[in-house]
């Protein structure tokens, strides 16, 4: 199986690379499209034996797998010159906010379009991601589709009508987590600590903490209770970010802003 990606950025790589390490196939069976030799050639450095073109034609003629890694504004420009060559193809769109329907339309009649929202952790093999088919995607598609995206970290099948929310929640989710690394660290900062020993204590305090409510048979709000002592420093702290639901209000507004623009990106607000 030859699987080709149109753009050859970020998300490319990442998932390039979780093909190649999750044995689904090798680098020399991926193909990569960008429009100059320097933008193809960090795929190629993480990928040794992989191919790079400019023509976008050509990477979907040769594959059996087609992936759409370009940006979503990208995809009017690039759409006209896939359509015969994508006849027969199954493709997997990566690009946010653009819906299957816009997607088929834009490609020949009988390709197989799968839409799908990674994250960024899939550059480390943590990814999260979901899928959804169009009209004549087939069961062994979805297969296919699921075992491609696990192969950088989970994946999940949802309908297309989640995606918006999806991508509010694990798409845009990295960044939350980034910044507030970044606002443990400023916080202990200002409490004295180096910013150096502040920042690598933040992140291993996410990750543990992620590990275990990830393998824990209890809830987070269950675990956050096994901490919460009474009378206790936690007790303190959890008390100022529950003060008025303030943080739960915080997220929720973010999710929501996040949301909307996915509506927008999907009704043509590029
Ligand atoms: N990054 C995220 O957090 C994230 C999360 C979920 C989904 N996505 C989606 O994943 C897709 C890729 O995102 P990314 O972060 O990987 O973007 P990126 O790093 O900017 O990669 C885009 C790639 O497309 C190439 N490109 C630009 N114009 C092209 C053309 N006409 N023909 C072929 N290739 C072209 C770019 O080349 P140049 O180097 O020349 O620009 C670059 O290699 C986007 O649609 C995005 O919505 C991203």
């Amino acid at each position: 199986m030859i699987i080709g990606f149109i753009g050859a950025g970020i998300m490319a790589r990442a998932l390039g690379q979780g093909l190649v390490s999750g044995g689904i196939v090798p680098a020399s069976h991926l193909i990569c499209s960008a429009p100059l030799p320097q933008d193809g050639q960090p795929f190629l450095d993480l990928l040794p034996g992989s191919q790079w073109t400019p023509d976008n034609a050509k990477v979907a003629r040769e594959s059996d797998l087609v992936i759409l890694a370009v940006k979503p504004q990208v995809f009017p420009e690039i759409a006209p010159a896939l359509r015969e060559p994508s006849a027969g193809k199954l493709v997997l769109s990566l690009m946010a906010g653009i819906p299957l329907e816009k997607i088929t339309a834009a490609l020949h009649p009988g390709a197989r379009v799968v839409r799908s929202m990674p994250n960024t952790p899939m550059q480390v093999g943590n990814g999260a991601s979901v899928y959804a088919g169009g009209p004549n995607v087939t069961d062994e598609d979805l297969e296919l589709v699921h075992r491609v995206l696990s192969s950088a970290g989970k994946a999940w099948r949802v309908e297309e009508s989640q995606i918006n929310a999806v991508t509010a929640l694990s798409g845009s989710g990295p960044a939350y987590v980034f910044h507030f690394i970044e606002a443990l660290t400023l916080g202990a900062v200002n409490l004295g600590l180096p910013e150096k020993l502040a920042r690598e204590l933040a992140i291993q305090t996410l990750l543990g903490s992620c590990r275990l409510a990830d393998r824990s048979s209890l809830t987070p709000m269950e675990l956050a209770a096994q901490v919460k002592s009474p009378r206790g420093t936690t007790l303190a702290g959890c008390a100022v970010l529950e003060e008025n639901d303030s943080l739960n209000n915080l997220v929720a507004a973010c999710l929501l802003a996040a949301k909307n623009r996915a509506e927008a990106l999907a009704r043509g607000e590029l």
